[in-house]
């Protein structure tokens, strides 16, 4: 997988609950509009093992079990998004975790009232890449000029 350059890869998931409630173009929408590039985008059924290894630092908590069982009610989407800070831009837009507290205008507090928060992204560079490879095979990133990308950074943003 290419991880190089000034351009960050983050992962999105559209959770069973965003699923469900017909929110995955929203979210595309949304990543789109900020000017981030869809690199890959997939559904899946998230297993117990995939589960337990992404939120590994969890596991023991007292909401696990019931956060694996959310997760796993529905299939997911599986979103990579790349672009000049991507990680932080992602968690910016999607704003805090519990959605009833969360900005209006991010995506958690426009679109969701509790935990179910319809989204997670990765919460740092070091796990973004993790997820990355985690959820996506090599051949379903797409490494694509995306023509708009110079008026989405200038000249010096790029190099
Ligand atoms: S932490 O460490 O507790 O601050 O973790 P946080 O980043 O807030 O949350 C980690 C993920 O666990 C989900 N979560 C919950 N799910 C169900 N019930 C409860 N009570 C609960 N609390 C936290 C939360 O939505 C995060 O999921 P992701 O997929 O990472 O957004």
């Amino acid at each position: 997988m290419k991880f190089d350059g000034i351009f960050e890869k983050t992962i999105v998931i559209v959770k069973p609950d965003g699923v469900q409630r017909g929110l995955v173009g929203e979210i595309v929408r949304r990543l789109e509009m900020k000017g981030l590039k869809i690199v890959g985008l997939k559904m899946m059924y998230l297993s117990e093992a995939a589960l337990r290894e992404h939120y590994a630092h969890h596991v023991e908590k007292p909401f696990y079990p019931g956060l694996e069982s959310f997760m796993q009610s529905s299939p997911v989407a599986v979103i990579c998004a790349e672009g000049k800070n991507a990680v932080g831009a992602v968690r910016l837009i999607a704003g805090i975790t519990n959605a009833g507290e969360a900005d209006a205008g991010t995506m958690r507090g426009d679109l969701a009232m509790g935990l179910c928060n319809v989204v997670h992204c990765s919460d740092s560079v070091d796990n973004a890449k993790a997820e990355v490879t985690r959820f996506f095979d090599e051949n379903e990133i797409f490494d694509y000029d995306k023509t708009e990308w110079t008026h989405v950074y200038m000249d010096d943003e790029r190099a």
